[in-house]
């Protein structure tokens, strides 16, 4: 049957490297730091393997690169893994995080069961609370494996890792503990956001993606979910959503959870997420190379039902609504067809020219029913452009807003997360091309800047709102240089990135 995914633990620890025994110990080398007490402690120990190594230089310590050294007994741990960290005025702590990811995938793909890590230096300034929280991020996102579905193939990969941060004082493990409590469900989540991300189209429809969402509603207190099936979403006039996923054999379904503490500050935030179950184009027919990724463009839905849980297990003071806009996009004797023109939830008519453009359309609904909840600030998050791809490259997400203060959280969020975020413009010219003739707008603009055209189209809904929109297209999977140390496929990317935003929302 279906494997479990890897179950991951973290904690932190007081102990003496040398004694620890673990079937792999993972330590942080700087490119440019020649000498590290723990380095030379260990290289001794070793009779002298680590500077052999780097004599006959197979490691230089750039960052994410990393290599085994087999202990031999001389030392508790079974292997001694050195994680480059490139060099250190260069290193962030995004540059921890990475590290951790690469010796927790490093782990696993040795069949690992225990796994120490130290990848922090002695420094008075570290915030160590800060630390454990992303080294629980880190060693959550690398152990990561998606195998749910193999049965036949023995993968033989252990299904648990227990990862220790190890540090030499007292004071530092406790407050690396708090953090990497925070860190684990932040890492959980994202992971869990990467499965939905993963499941194909034939088991993750809308349907399934809502009863997903009820029972994450449902394992975390103050979380309340409510599902408007095809029948409610045409009692509501929810016209965009209805017509993308008319012709689908899985019919829609748009997810309202919300999230109310019982302490709240500000007024409420919406975050809404685009959940093509499956984008096939529709009649506007996608072509048949790498399709099969398009099962992944319910990444933004995913994140915000993830982000949900996290806020909900950490409690934060701020009430927030996440709105996912499930529906699947396939041609059919009964698919919305190019030329059609429909009635959105806010009124606004559009012309379909092209039905891949589907995003914004199901958005639309969803950006509307932030305004009806009477949300002031609103944040969607969208594989939306193919063009997003091509302006930022598979490195950043587009950042889009209508809101300078708004922006700015944002990018220090990306900071904080190490989700990185890129601001692309907004402006008349842009909105230009999606007005329409025969209807309000059209759905799609000119041949170029399609990234612009298409979040200019749902800043067509949001007027009077601060909102800002990501075109999370470019992180909707792994690429280089993330595969050093992330599984292939989904990356859950946004979890982490709403989730500072929102913490930091309330500090
Ligand atoms: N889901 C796609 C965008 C996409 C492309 C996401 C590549 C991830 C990777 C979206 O629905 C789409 O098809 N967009 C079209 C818009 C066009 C028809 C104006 C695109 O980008 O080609
Ligand atoms: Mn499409
Ligand atoms: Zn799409």
């Amino acid at each position: 049957m279906a494997k479990q995914i890897i179950k991951i633990d973290v904690k932190a620890a007081k102990a003496d490297i040398t004694k620890l025994k673990a079937d792999c110990l993972a330590l942080g080398v700087f490119s440019n730091v020649k000498n590290s007490d723990l380095l030379n402690l260990l290289d001794a120990r070793l009779d002298g393997a680590i500077s052999r190594l780097k004599k006959i230089g197979d490691f230089k310590a750039a960052a994410g690169s990393s290599i085994f050294i087999y202990t031999h007994g001389k030392i508790a741990a079974e292997r001694l893994l050195l994680i480059g960290l490139g060099e250190k005025k260069q290193a962030s702590m995004d540059t921890f995080r990475q590290a951790a990811s690469k010796a927790a995938f490093e782990a696993v793909n040795v069949k690992a069961k225990k796994l120490a890590v130290l990848l922090h230096y002695k420094e008075s300034d570290t915030n160590f609370e800060k630390l454990g929280r992303i080294l629980a991020e880190g060693i959550h996102f690398g152990g990561y494996r998606y195998d749910e579905f193999v049965t036949q193939q023995e993968n033989g990969r252990s299904n648990s890792l227990s990862a220790v941060i190890v540090s030499d004082s007292a004071a530092n493990v406790a407050k690396l503990n708090k953090g990497i409590k925070v860190g684990q469900i932040i890492g959980r989540a994202q992971n869990y956001a990467r499965t939905l991300g993963n499941r194909p189209g034939n088991i993750l429809y809308p349907a399934q993606f809502a009863a997903e969402a009820r029972k994450v509603a449902s394992s975390v207190p103050g979380l309340n979910c409510a599902i408007l099936d095809e029948k409610k979403l045409a009692q509501k006039k929810m016209g965009g959503i209805l017509s993308v996923g008319q012709g689908a054999t899985h019919k829609p379904r748009m997810i309202i959870l919300k999230y109310s503490p019982r302490k709240k500050k500000g007024t409420p935030i919406a975050l809404v997420g685009k959940a093509i179950t499956f984008d096939s184009g529709g009649i506007s027919l996608k072509p048949a190379a790498d399709m099969h990724e398009m099962k992944m463009d319910m990444t933004g839905g995913a994140a915000v039902l993830m982000t949900m849980e996290v806020i909900a297990r950490l409690k934060l003071p701020v009430e927030v609504y996440g709105i996912i806009c499930a529906a699947e996009n396939r041609p059919d004797g009964g698919s919305y067809l190019p030329g059609d023109i429909i009635t959105t939830f806010s009124g606004k008519t559009v012309e379909v020219l092209n039905t891949d453009a589907e995003g914004r359309i199901v958005l639309c609904d969803g950006l509307q029913q932030a305004r009806v909840l009477k949300c002031k600030t609103v944040i969607d998050l969208a594989t939306l452009t193919g063009a997003c791809v091509v302006a930022l490259g598979k490195h950043k997400a587009g950042l889009f807003s209508n809101d300078e203060k708004l922006a700015e959280k944002l990018k220090a969020a990306a900071k904080d997360s190490g989700e990185p975020l890129w601001r692309l413009p907004l402006g008349p010219e842009y909105s230009d091309e999606i007005k329409g003739k025969i209807a309000d707008l059209k759905n799609i603009g000119s041949r170029w800047g399609g990234a612009s055209t298409a979040a200019a189209f749902l800043g067509e809904f949001v007027a009077g709102l601060k909102w800002a929109h990501l075109d999370i297209a470019p992180k909707m999977d792994a690429s280089e240089p993330m595969k050093k140390y992330a599984e292939p496929g989904s990356i859950g990317f946004g979890v982490r990135l709403l989730c500072s935003f929102l913490m930091n929302e309330v500090l």
